[in-house]
């Protein structure tokens, strides 16, 4: 993966636009566990950020979108912070690399895609990845995935404002096409995990997009992001060999549970609980018992609402009415929580018709339209924009 800008700039030629893309992504499981050290287990899916890259003229740094109207431009020693739209993304990225040194020619990116805004599936990490993809390739830098994924992360902690986790960075950039990617968050490991074994070779994600907006930068995540931190401090206290919640057992919270208050132990008792599902999860998807993945991924959700207390009731009743449909093995809340979408294992021949029953309980329930996607998981954005480039003739997915 080191040789990821050396495969970029082979493929560069004079001043006509580089073309980057990098996807979106949905969690299978592993929820709100990647800031303390646990494991998760997403995979890219095939909604698309594309980033234009061009010479500029004028010696300076411009930022557009298809999107938005507004146009950001700065030139290279401009150091001014956040002015609280789209464009803090792609500028938090350019001010990390500047921290770490890079000298990044003049330039004029330009945005587009299809990620769904605020649905829970990443857009900021698509766009940050893409920026930062598109960026070191024009400074002629290399970088692993690893420190791609982390100074996204910083872009948006420091930069933008919001708390997020390494997460969603990283399988944007590391994903690979037709695999869960299991990431421990505490160094960065991953494994790959196969969807094709056994019977998951005939089930299909489906995701389904509640509509309620979702936003880390809100106050919600930040609040759960806190309660989950003290408890560990106080884990940390107490049993001195603790690295941090990844490792903690039930025991140990339970030790603690007088010096806690309810919200905390409650959210640590989800994180622990979370972190024995994904490897629980990962014996069942390398088995491929989709039943067994299902009856994980509905449990889960259980904890998500009743301890972590990050679902909504629109969310509640798609996974309550999808867990009752033909051929759904399980269904869960996916991303931060607080609106966006569900991610439900379905058996394939019975996916129009989940889909139809959904959205028709959906709409009878609520008076709102979902919106579903049937998802492949598809290849990050350093497979992306490698393969484009080494001018492999097939499609990248
Ligand atoms: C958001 C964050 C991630 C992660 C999830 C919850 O998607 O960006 O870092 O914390 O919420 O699992």
């Amino acid at each position: 993966m080191n040789s990821l800008s050396d495969e970029l700039l082979s493929g560069r030629s004079g001043s006509d636009p580089q073309q980057f893309a990098a996807p979106a992504r949905v969690n299978l499981i592993g929820e709100h566990t990647d800031y303390t050290g646990g494991l998760v287990m997403p995979m890219a899916i095939p909604f698309t950020t594309v980033a234009q890259l061009q010479d500029a003229v004028d010696g300076r740094y411009t930022f557009s979108s298809e999107l938005f109207a507004t146009t950001r431009s700065m030139t290279p020693d401009d150091r001014s912070s956040r002015v609280g739209d789209w464009s803090d993304y792609p500028v938090g990225v350019l001010r990390e690399l500047q921290q770490h040194g890079l000298q990044i020619p003049p330039f004029e990116l330009r945005l587009s895609g299809d990620v769904p805004l605020g649905a829970g599936l990443s857009s900021s990490a698509s766009v940050e990845v893409v920026t930062a993809i598109a960026l070191l390739s024009h400074a002629q830098v290399t970088l692993s995935a690893a420190v791609i994924a982390k100074l996204c992360q910083s872009a948006e902690n420091n930069y933008v404002g919001s708390p997020c986790g390494i997460m969603d960075q990283f399988v944007v950039t590391a994903a690979t096409a037709d695999h869960a990617l299991l990431l421990n968050t505490r160094d960065l490991t991953f494994e790959l995990l196969p969807m094709n074994k056994g019977d998951l070779a005939d089930c299909r994600i489906v995701v389904a997009n509640s509509g309620v907006r979702h936003s880390i930068a809100g106050g919600d995540y930040g609040l759960r992001r806190r309660e989950v931190e003290v408890g560990q401090a106080k884990l940390r206290d107490r049993f001195s060999e603790l690295r941090d919640l990844g490792d903690a057992t039930l025991e140990q919270l339970a030790a603690c549970e007088h010096e806690l208050s309810r919200e905390s132990f409650r959210r640590c008792r989800h994180i622990i609980t979370e972190n024995r599902r994904v490897r629980e999860a990962r014996q069942a998807m390398l088995a491929g018992d989709p039943a067994r993945l299902g009856l994980i991924m509905t449990t889960a959700h259980a904890s998500e609402r009743d301890d972590f207390e990050c679902s909504i009731e629109e969310i509640d009743f798609l996974v309550d009415t999808a867990v009752g449909l033909n051929g759904c093995y399980g269904a869960r809340l996916t991303g931060g929580g607080f609106g966006g979408c569900t991610v439900n294992l379905v058996n394939g021949t019975d996916v129009d018709e989940f889909i139809g029953a959904l959205t028709a309980a959906y709409r009878a329930g609520f008076s709102l339209e979902l919106d579903t996607y049937v998802c492949a998981a598809v290849n990050g954005a350093l497979a992306r924009n490698a393969a484009r480039l080494y001018g492999d003739s097939q499609e990248t997915r």
